[in-house]
């Protein structure tokens, strides 16, 4: 059976393809019951970096300011043919293997909707997908990072503006949301702590990510926050060490890095009984499993809505009387079809784990 993840991604670009006629259907509904990670935390917390690591790739716009000023809803989509690349919604048929061009894009297609010289910020995503064997299957969402106060140029109104995006997407009960704290301030005063846990104050669908281990003040360490003592989640925190600006300006690579940090926690005196838990390949691992089993769990409810926007498409289309010509027609008849094809393999695979269903 093909990877639920990848089913599900396939439903989230579906429904964004139908674009503008969302409205007329249950597709927004059913967007918004898709299982997605959102990663949230203040400007220069590492939120970023740890994508980067996440994917093992360098790939994403960099500098200081708020350089995340739209979504990027990032799938990632493990591949058996060697090849690595990376498609853009909005370029359907450009392939990317260029990870540079990557970055640019992003940028580009940032300024295009937000304006080149405004601050402004916007909640459109972008969407990317990367294809390589070197990924666990996932959809990640990038959002942009809280700040405290506008800066030159920035409307007063920026701070409010991005909080309330960021919370857009953590409150549906269907988000998973990335928590990323620094590890060189207090955690008290963590951006993301703060607004994961006015949307899920018991702790129930956050994973707190620490950052920036390695520049702790000597004498300190997270051992306390590690083991779940300074702030309890129901899922273990974990530790990573990314790339330090250094590193970065040094174009050090992501595989030097990740080997690195691996070594910095098995070495690490005070955390090597943690060492097996920690680390940017053990959070991509650990939340692709998450991310499935969460899956697997609503698939009951995502096959009734699924029926029901079926019915509300074929109602739709035969308002609209067949055949349809115009693109939106077109996009219905396409959703259509893939609903169709994932209550199908839903019922598939629910036979499959029905106990005494045929296997
Ligand atoms: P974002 O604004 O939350 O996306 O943060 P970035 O990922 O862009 O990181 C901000 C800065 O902190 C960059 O210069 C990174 O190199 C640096 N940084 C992030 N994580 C770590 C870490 O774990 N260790 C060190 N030394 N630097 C880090
Ligand atoms: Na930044
Ligand atoms: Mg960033």
């Amino acid at each position: 059976m093909e990877n639920l993840i990848s089913l599900v991604n396939k439903i989230q670009r579906a429904c964004t393809a139908l674009g503008d006629h969302g409205e007329e259907s249950a597709l927004p509904t059913l967007w918004d019951a898709l299982p997605s990670i959102a990663v949230v935390g203040g400007q220069s917390s590492g939120k970023s970096s740890v994508l980067e690591s996440v994917v093992g790739k360098d790939f994403l716009p960099r500098g200081s300011g708020i350089v995340t000023r739209r979504p990027l809803v990032l799938q990632l989509h493990r591949t058996d043919e060697g090849g690595e690349y990376a498609e853009f919604m909005h370029l359907p048929r450009k392939r990317f293997t260029d990870f540079a061009a990557v970055r640019k894009e992003i940028s580009d297609e940032t300024d295009r909707e937000t304006g080149r010289s405004s601050k402004q910020i916007s909640s459109v995503p972008i969407h990317l997908s990367i294809y390589s064997p070197n990924v666990v299957n996932l959809t990640l969402i990038d959002l942009p990072g809280l700040t405290k106060v506008a800066v030159e140029g920035q409307p007063d109104s920026i701070v409010q503006d991005i909080e309330n995006m960021v919370r857009s997407f953590i409150e549906k009960p269907n988000c998973i949301i990335l928590a990323i704290s620094p590890a060189n301030q207090d955690l008290a005063t963590s951006d993301a702590i703060k607004i994961s846990r006015e949307v899920d104050p018991r702790g129930e669908r956050t994973f707190g990510v620490l950052t920036k281990i390695d520049l702790m003040d000597k004498g300190t360490n997270a051992v306390d926050i590690l083991e779940g003592k300074s702030y309890k989640l129901q899922f273990p925190w974990i530790g990573v060490v990314n790339r330090s600006q250094a590193d970065i300006n040094k174009s050090v690579d992501m595989i030097a890095a990740r080997r690195r940090e691996r070594e910095y926690f098995a070495n690490t005196p005070e955390y090597k009984h943690l060492a097996h838990r920690m680390g940017s390949e053990h959070l991509g691992k650990m939340l692709s499993k998450h991310l499935e089993t969460v899956i697997k769990s609503r698939i009951p409810s995502l096959q009734s809505l699924i029926s029901k926007t079926i019915a509300e498409l074929e109602s739709e289309l035969s308002r609209l009387g067949r055949p349809v010509a115009t693109d939106a027609g077109g996009k219905l008849y396409m959703i259509l079809e893939i609903c169709r094809t994932f209550d199908q393999i839903f019922k598939e695979h629910l036979d499959g784990v029905r106990p005494g269903g045929d296997k």
